[in-house]
């Protein structure tokens, strides 16, 4: 077996042609391996912040292995199980006890596309017709379908060559402190968006609370949240929250919207639902909008093959008993500000770096250039790969992006540990990290 393998070695399309990619063969809690032997300390749960309880549970996957043997599909459009039954319930019971419903779901892009036609559904069934416009924070990343990609507002990172397919969908700049500290800003674009759109065309405004890749660990102050709500109540859209990344406990509360002064109206959930041991998610919403559905066309016939599935659903309730019985979200929520202040203090002396910020496990650095110590580093340099690369090397596993062109966010990292990391792998994460960030210093300076 070979250590890694490139484009022309494979019959796998890889995502990037040009690249060589580590094989990987296992993984026991937050440690993988590669083929050839090389030892990585996964600081970013599998790299897409999945893995929330680490590889390699024995009982997740018992519990995968029984119900698989029981029965593992049939179609929940003929059907019900008790998996998915427990399953909404429990994330009803656990995760959100102000939702009404749950329609489960394979992934975040799927959950997200749901999510935006259950809103349409919402207004249609209450006499609104006009309204379907979608108005959502420029500098986001919510699926790769054609649906959930016009969600963000990435026109040259991630829409080109795609832009003839996305709607007439309105975006806000993020209220970072770089462009408005206070939320004034994005509430006065908020209005402009609104104004532009017709205010009774929209159907929602759609974010994730705190942001994941795009712009890691950053939540727009609270003026913003409240405005929004305020705006919500004028006009009448809907407010969804994408937390395939942030639900679950990734933040330290079950789920973001509980840290923040606004209730939302839909919810999405994903990647620590299935915890990497099945592909899973959810749309969960409000009593209201499934009223408004039931009293209306009493029909939301829409899903994919594996919606709602006995396999994907036992996972997930296997992976929310070991959550609960092992009080990870308490863990997250205790441990979390230290970790960000012992990566602030790791940092500290770096002019490479310009914030470190994040909530729970979802820490988020940004990079700056290192001679005025506040402008993007120059979108040629690429040095959200350069950071990947020099981490993996030093066997360490984060996520970079590098979304420079877009003009809202430069190259940012994201640390995003399993729940169940040891203190002291949390520490050398954190040693590794640090050793990454000093060789990345060096490289990019000698480029300036
Ligand atoms: C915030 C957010 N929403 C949605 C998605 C899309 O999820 P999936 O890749 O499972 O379709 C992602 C994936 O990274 C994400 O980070």
């Amino acid at each position: 077996m070979q250590g890694t393998v490139r484009a022309e070695e494979t019959n796998v399309f890889p995502r990037f042609l040009d690249l060589s990619y580590p094989n990987i063969e296992r993984g026991k809690g937050v440690w993988l391996e590669t083929t050839d032997g090389h030892r990585v300390l996964d600081a970013c749960s599998g790299g897409a912040m999945v893995a929330c309880l680490g590889h390699g549970v024995r009982e997740i996957a018992e519990a995968a292995a029984a119900q698989a043997e029981r029965i593992a599909y049939f179609y929940n459009h003929h059907f019900t199980s008790q998996p998915q039954e427990d399953l909404a319930d429990r994330v009803i019971e656990v995760v959100a006890p102000e939702m009404a419903r749950v329609k489960l779901a394979s992934g975040g892009s799927e959950a997200n596309e749901t999510a935006v036609r259950m809103a349409r559904t919402y207004h249609v069934d209450r006499g609104q017709r006009q309204r379907w416009r979608i108005i959502s924070p420029a500098q986001a990343y919510h699926g790769s379908t054609l649906g959930t990609l016009a969600l963000s507002g990435r026109r040259l990172s991630l829409q080109a060559p795609y832009a003839e397919y996305m709607p007439a969908y309105l975006h806000i700049a993020p209220s970072t402190p770089r462009f408005d500290a206070t939320g004034e800003s994005a509430l006065r674009e908020l209005d402009r968006a609104l104004e532009e759109a017709d205010p009774d065309t929209v159907s929602a405004f759609f974010c994730e609370p705190v942001s994941a890749a795009a712009l890691p660990g950053y939540s727009p102050p609270d003026r913003f949240w409240h405005g929004l709500a305020e705006r919500r109540e004028k006009y009448g859209f809907v407010v969804c929250f994408d937390e395939i990344v942030t639900g679950v406990g990734r933040v330290g509360s079950w789920l973001a919207a509980h840290q923040l002064p606004i209730e939302p109206d839909i919810v999405t959930i994903g990647k620590g639902l299935g915890a990497g041991y099945s592909p899973l998610a959810a749309v969960l919403c409000r009593e209201h909008i499934y009223d408004a559905i039931a009293e209306g066309s009493a029909e939301f016939d829409l899903g994919h093959t594996w919606d709602g599935a006995p396999l994907p659903s036992a996972v997930g309730l296997a992976v929310l008993d070991y959550i609960v019985r092992n009080k990870l979200v308490d863990r997250v929520r205790e441990r979390g500000p230290r970790l960000r202040e012992q990566l602030q203090d790791a940092l500290k002396g770096s002019r490479i770096v310009g914030e470190v910020r994040g909530r729970g496990y979802l820490l988020g650095v940004e990079l700056v250039d290192p001679r005025d110590g506040k402008s993007f580093l120059p979108h040629e340099l690429d040095v959200a790969t350069l950071v990947d690369d020099i981490a993996f090397e030093l066997g360490l596993l984060v996520s970079s992006t590098h979304s420079t062109r877009d003009g809202y966010a430069g190259d940012e990292v994201l640390l995003a540990p399993a729940y169940t990391s040891t203190d002291e792998e949390l520490d050398e994460m954190v040693e590794r990290f640090k050793a990454t960030v000093g060789a990345v210093e060096k490289a990019v300076s000698k480029k300036l």
